[in-house]
């Protein structure tokens, strides 16, 4: 099999037969064999077994027909290095044992060690650059996401805590967010090192900020994110996840290469907001993939015809894929995706 390399073509707006497709969460909780492992295994053990976490990324590549792999891992994962103790707890997500609040807890957040606590993440990725033949996607979550949890301890709806800390101490707030800023890119650094063929930032719940708080809080640090990955020669992905459409016309100056939208902004609207700035991905509401195929199909088939009216089109969900998503729609509509696309680039 030669390798596939349609998803990075589209990344940088090159022309592509068809339309790519992966989706975001695609290894995991939809898939009875992993939950089988997950009942051996927490998600935290299973990223220490690098054989295993590779085995996890591989199979929605083989039983979807996706066109590029996201690394089995979590957006958790590299906060362990700046000396904080977590869990990811079944039906809540990560908990903080010791969440952050003082300008004390700031300063003692050491920079990330790669080697010493992260290598078990790098030799899963070193095993999967062999393995695929699809580009290896790899990731980080981004300082306004992982701050709010560091910061609540645990999933939060209003952010409270986090907001407390931002507009009272804002001088703190900008040491947090410089120190996260530095631990995602050695981070990012090391996978590209290690093999890793595309990184996305996942910003999932920035949305929670105005335009303008957005602009002085957190873009700074996002812009010399992007700014200082930008010798690295693979393409780069910002997902500032759900509800996050006010704040596309702030990012037209990252040096990233593709935007990921939620479902509330089409296509054509997102590129209209970042002036065609970035090849877009997204945006299928993934809780339509409870509708029946027929309807799946025709939501699926009017985000296509409006992504590929300009090049650089990647088709994925709005947000993550939920647990209870059936791996048959998934494949159906991946074929669906590509077959509906080809037909209409050719034309
Ligand atoms: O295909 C993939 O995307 C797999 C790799 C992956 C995981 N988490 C594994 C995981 C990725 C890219 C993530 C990113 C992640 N983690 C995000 C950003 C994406 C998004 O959904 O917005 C966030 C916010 C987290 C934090 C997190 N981790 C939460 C909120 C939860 C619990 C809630 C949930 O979605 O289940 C987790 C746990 C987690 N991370 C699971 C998986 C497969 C589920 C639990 C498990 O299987 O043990």
């Amino acid at each position: 099999m030669t390798y596939n390399d349609v998803f990075t073509r589209a990344c940088y707006k090159q022309e592509v037969k068809h339309v790519p497709v992966w989706y975001m969460r695609q290894a995991g909780r939809t898939d009875p064999d992993y939950r089988k492992i997950k009942e051996k295994y927490s998600l935290l053990e299973i990223c220490r077994q690098p054989e295993l976490a590779a085995e996890i990324t591989l199979m929605p590549v083989k039983k979807l027909g996706v066109d590029a792999a996201i690394l089995y891992s979590d957006i958790m994962n590299p906060v362990a290095s700046l000396g904080i103790d977590f869990d990811i707890v079944k039906n809540i997500g990560p908990v903080i044992n010791n969440p952050i609040r003082t300008a004390a807890d700031i300063e003692r957040l050491r920079p990330i060690d790669v080697d010493k606590d992260l290598s078990h993440i790098m030799e899963t990725i070193r095993i999967l650059d062999k393995a695929l033949k699809v580009p290896l996607i790899t990731f980080a979550g981004a300082p306004f996401t992982i701050a709010s949890y560091l910061i609540e301890g645990r999933p939060s709806k209003s952010y409270i805590l986090t907001k407390t800390l931002m507009y009272n101490e804002p001088h703190l707030w900008n040491t947090l967010m410089d120190k996260l800023g530095d631990m995602v890119i050695t981070y990012v650094r090391a996978h590209i090192a290690n093999g890793g063929k595309a990184f996305q930032l996942f910003d999932s719940w920035v949305g929670a900020l105005s335009p303008k708080d957005f602009e002085k809080f957190v873009l700074p640090t996002i812009t010399r994110i992007f700014s200082e990955l930008s010798d690295l020669n693979v393409p780069k992905i910002y997902f500032p996840g759900v509800s996050s459409g006010e704040l596309l016309p702030t990012l037209t100056n990252i040096q990233s290469d593709v935007m990921g939208l939620d479902w509330r902004v089409s296509i054509s609207e997102g590129r209209r907001r970042t002036n065609g700035r970035f090849a877009m991905q997204g945006n299928l509401d993934p809780y339509i993939l409870t509708a029946p195929i027929d309807v799946i199909k025709q939501y699926a088939k009017e985000i296509i015809d409006d992504g590929i009216q300009e090049p650089g089109f990647i088709f994925n969900l709005g947000h993550g894929l939920f647990p209870e998503a059936s791996l048959d729609k998934l494949r159906e509509l991946t074929e669906f995706v590509h077959e509906y696309s080809a037909s209409q680039l050719k034309k």
